[in-house]
């Protein structure tokens, strides 16, 4: 079997069960009221002695749909890595679903896990299986489910996505756009209350594109699903976010409503959502002294 290229862990690997009980938390949570659903305190992540991520602090209500933006090599993936529980931060904690995170086992995250869905840049779908196997697999691999009733399930999530003729096709008979959407059914596949989306339009052409943002605000609309994602792509952020989050040399440098972000008055900001090459955001992302470096010292 060919392995999907990016992390599975979110869908393949947990163990678990009663995902149907899950989902009725879903629709009885998504009205509790202010109190976040994701709250990241004051967390760093060092690799290698070098710091990627530094007292970013977020909080993230139900319902909303959240964009985290910011240019490339600043910790985007990063920072969703550590709010899904793929990476422990160096410092700080992160609360997702009021549990916190960084203190739970393999086990205990598993059971998180099911409460979320992710959609991986490439789709991360397996090559040897069909459309529909790829959409059953966690209903497989986390319901005691029968075949037929999975079945209905597979063509209600497909149908969400606008691929239910599809369920029989395999990954390299569909294209990227289509492959994305799968990817999107497979992550919607066990009701979640989040679902995570890794730059979403990266690769697609403008109409693809907005077909995928029309489906990531239809989704947060039909499901009430909380929407996290993260994007370079200015155009799609202004469009599906309630809430905007920058990232900028490993800090949140900005937050707000797509109105107060688009009026902000910092200039890493505006460089940002205006695609200026000339600004406080550099070219080069290397920290150390370039003729040092040659000289070896
Ligand atoms: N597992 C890891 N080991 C070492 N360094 C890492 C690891 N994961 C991420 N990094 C570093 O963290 C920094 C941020 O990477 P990240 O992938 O989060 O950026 P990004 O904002 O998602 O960029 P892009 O827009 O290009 O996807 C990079 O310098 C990267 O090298
Ligand atoms: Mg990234």
């Amino acid at each position: 079997m060919t392995e999907p290229v990016e992390e599975t862990a979110a869908t393949t690997d947990a163990t678990g069960s009663a995902p149907e009980v899950e989902a009725t938390v879903a629709t009885t949570t998504a009205d509790a009221g202010p109190e976040p659903i994701i709250r990241v305190e004051d967390i760093g992540i060092d690799f290698q002695g070098r710091t990627v991520l530094d007292k970013i602090h977020m909080n993230i209500y139900h319902g909303e749909t959240a964009v985290i933006m910011g240019g490339s090599g600043c910790g985007k993936s990063t920072l969703l890595r550590l709010i899904v529980g793929a990476y422990r931060p160096s410092r700080g904690r992160i609360l997702l679903f009021n549990e916190d995170i960084t203190d739970l086992d393999d086990k205990e995250m598993d059971r998180l896990r099911l409460r979320f869905g992710i959609l991986f840049q490439s789709g991360a779908l397996y090559n040897s299986m069909t459309v529909g196997e790829n959409v059953a697999l966690p209903m497989r691999e986390h319901t005691d489910l029968a075949d037929d009733i999975i079945e209905i399930m597979v063509k209600m999530k497909l149908e969400l996505v606008g691929l239910r003729d599809f369920g029989d096709l395999m990954p390299a008979q569909i294209s990227g756009g289509m492959k994305k959407r799968v990817g999107l059914a497979r992550a919607i596949a066990l009701d979640p209350e989040i679902i995570f989306y890794d730059e979403p339009s990266a690769g697609l052409d403008p109409i693809v594109a907005g077909v995928v943002d029309m489906l990531i605000m239809d989704l947060s609309k039909k499901l009430g699903v909380t929407s996290v994602v993260v994007t370079h792509d200015m155009h799609s952020a202004f469009k599906i976010a309630d809430r905007m989050f920058m990232l900028y040399q490993g800090n949140v440098i900005a937050e707000g409503t797509p109105d107060e972000i688009r009026n902000s008055t910092d200039p890493a900001v505006q460089q940002f959502i205006t695609g200026a090459p000339d600004g406080p955001i550099p070219l080069r992302m290397s920290k150390t002294d370039f003729a040092k470096d040659l000289m070896g010292e």
